[in-house]
């Protein structure tokens, strides 16, 4: 157990779990999350925006709301979001911020994340100056990312084609000039190749959130596992708060212990995180009887290894 004396710290390890997770999917290799955090907080510091960190916080977060999704919101974003599910999941992500008292500068960005400058974006179809610059840039981020996907050998010369392309259409030209001013160089086409698998996602990264000063660490890390702990009961209709009730469970069944080696509240933290690797079943696998699924679905008995990379599968 590492010595927690960092609450800006906490913030950003969990925030980057909650990015991993939602990310679970294509053997953990996707780090869309941590792309789109990298670009944004590049695109903010270009154009001397103050709130470089709580973009990248942004980012990282975007696209929590579809975590309930069938496939990963990347492959609805290639089909160009007609399916309505799909389309909800900004507004699903703000949802969920909000929850988070801290997170509140970033709800609106969230929902935003996917309206466009010529005004057909969704879910609101807001145009122009009614888009706030933070909602602006990750939408760039996001392009961004799914671009280079789609284009991994572009050239310096098509990355800025492309981004050309995208003002006062996808966002104001202002945030191209932004991302421009990033991509000037060869070299910064390694920013399109950042979260590569095995890269500690936050090793240089520092984050300020004063807001969270005021909560004391074991509230805070139990706010943000609970958050966590939503992204695997949204996946499948009968999991509904089932990670919250097992954690109440570990709870009261550890403090009935009353022993110094068993910590009641390191069980809670266990039982809302014990599930996070569900995120990487399909919806419709989790529609099956969980009998059946348990003897059917090679995932799902690995679930336990993908919650706990590392660890050795236990079962349920
Ligand atoms: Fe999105
Ligand atoms: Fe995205
Ligand atoms: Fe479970």
């Amino acid at each position: 157990m590492p010595s927690f004396s960092d609450k800006q710290e906490i913030l950003l390890e969990i925030i980057s779990l909650l990015s991993k997770i939602l990310d679970l999917e294509e053997e953990g290799n996707l780090a869309h999350g941590l792309r789109v955090a990298e670009l944004s907080q590049g695109i903010a510091r270009q154009l001397n925006h103050g709130k470089p960190s709580q973009l990248f916080v942004a980012g990282l977060l975007h696209d929590i709301g579809g975590m309930s999704l069938e496939k990963h919101v990347l492959h609805y974003a290639l089909d160009n979001f007609h399916d309505m599910d799909a389309r909800n999941h900004a507004a699903s992500g703000a949802k969920i911020l909000q929850s988070f008292h801290p997170f509140h500068p970033l709800v609106g960005w969230v929902a935003d994340h996917h309206e466009r400058y010529d005004g057909t974006g969704f879910p609101a179809g807001k145009s122009k100056h009614d888009i706030t610059s933070e909602a602006g840039i990750l939408h760039l981020a996001d392009l961004l990312d799914i671009f280079s996907r789609e284009h991994p050998q572009a050239t310096l010369k098509e990355i800025r084609t492309f981004l050309n392309r995208q003002s006062a259409s996808s966002v104001a030209p202002v945030i191209v000039e932004g991302a421009k001013r990033l991509f000037s160089t060869p070299e910064s086409l390694g920013l399109l190749k950042e979260g590569a698998p095995g890269k500690p996602a936050t090793a240089t990264m520092e984050i300020s959130f004063p807001e969270i000063n005021a909560i004391a660490i074991p509230e805070l890390i139990c706010q943000l596992l609970w958050l966590t702990a939503q992204m695997a009961d949204c996946k499948g209709a009968k999991r509904g708060f089932h990670s919250n009730r097992v954690a109440f469970y570990c709870h009261r069944i550890a403090k009935a212990f009353h022993s110094p080696e068993v910590d009641p509240l390191q069980a809670l933290w266990a039982g809302l995180l014990h599930d996070i690797g569900i995120r990487s079943l399909s919806g419709e696998e989790l529609k099956k009887d969980p009998a059946l699924l348990a003897t059917t679905s090679v995932l799902y008995q690995q679930h336990p290894l993908l919650s706990a990379p590392g660890g050795e599968c236990q079962g349920e």
